[in-house]
């Protein structure tokens, strides 16, 4: 485990009791029925979008790696966490692939070297404190380590003024009450701004309760 003071609650409950739980959990239940997004949109993305040099932030089970490398013999594959379970457990899971783990904070520069031709955070800002504009800090730092043509891509939940169903309503204010969720206040507009201020090219969707974005060609 890394250094627990730095940790805040958004990273902390993945661990041995919890990862086994959070494919079924999170991504079978909470995305379709509480956000509002088929899970296979989120697998498409990822199937589609993950290049020969793949850099994961926030990896909790690497259940897309997973699933979109399944057919695929090669990869190159950095898993970068806050929390060391994480990328312990996403990592033996891919373990017949060329992978590498970090330990580090997606709001501080990434502890990683090289370039990437794809670089995913997928349900990350939604766990990490802050507001839109000061989670937006990690597409700065995606985009020092993005390589020429490269995509960065991600889902994030952004309920602000949004009509959620009960479900929902309750999932949310449960994961922001302790702290798992620290995303009630963010807004897709405020996280569409941030994306298209640091991208050319980008193609950007609220599915549900979930913005999803693909972008490329860093200004
Ligand atoms: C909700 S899970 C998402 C897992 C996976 N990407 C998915 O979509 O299923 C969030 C992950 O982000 C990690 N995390 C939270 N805050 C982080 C931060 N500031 N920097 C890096 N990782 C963080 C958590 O430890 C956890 O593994």
């Amino acid at each position: 485990m890394s250094d627990d003071g730095k940790m805040h609650a958004g990273a902390r409950y993945y661990g041995a009791l919890t990862l086994p739980l959070y494919d079924a959990a999170v991504l079978n239940v909470a995305v379709p029925h509480a956000w509002g997004v088929p899970l296979s949109v989120e697998r498409g993305m990822y199937d589609r979008l993950v290049g020969a040099r793949h850099l994961d932030i926030g990896v909790a089970t690497g259940y897309f790696l997973r699933k979109a490398l399944e057919d695929r013999d090669e990869a190159e594959i950095t898993l970068m966490d806050l929390n060391e379970n994480a990328t312990r457990y996403a990592a033996e899971k891919l373990q017949r692939f060329d992978v590498t783990e970090v330990v580090g904070d997606a709001l501080e520069p990434f502890p990683v070297s090289g370039w990437f031709d794809s670089i995913a955070m997928f349900h990350l800002l939604h766990c990490m404190p802050g507001t839109v504009a000061e989670k937006a800090v990690a597409f700065d730092h995606a985009i020092a380590v993005l390589a020429e043509g490269g995509v960065c891509f991600g889902a994030s939940v952004t309920p602000a003024g949004r009509t959620l169903n009960l479900f929902g309503r309750a999932v949310l204010a449960a994961s922001n009450r302790t702290g798992a969720l620290n995303n009630a206040d963010d807004d897709h507009d405020a996280l569409r701004a941030e994306i298209e201020s640091r991208f050319r090219d980008t193609r950007i969707e609220l599915r549900g309760v979930m913005t999803l974005w693909e972008a490329r060609d860093p200004r």
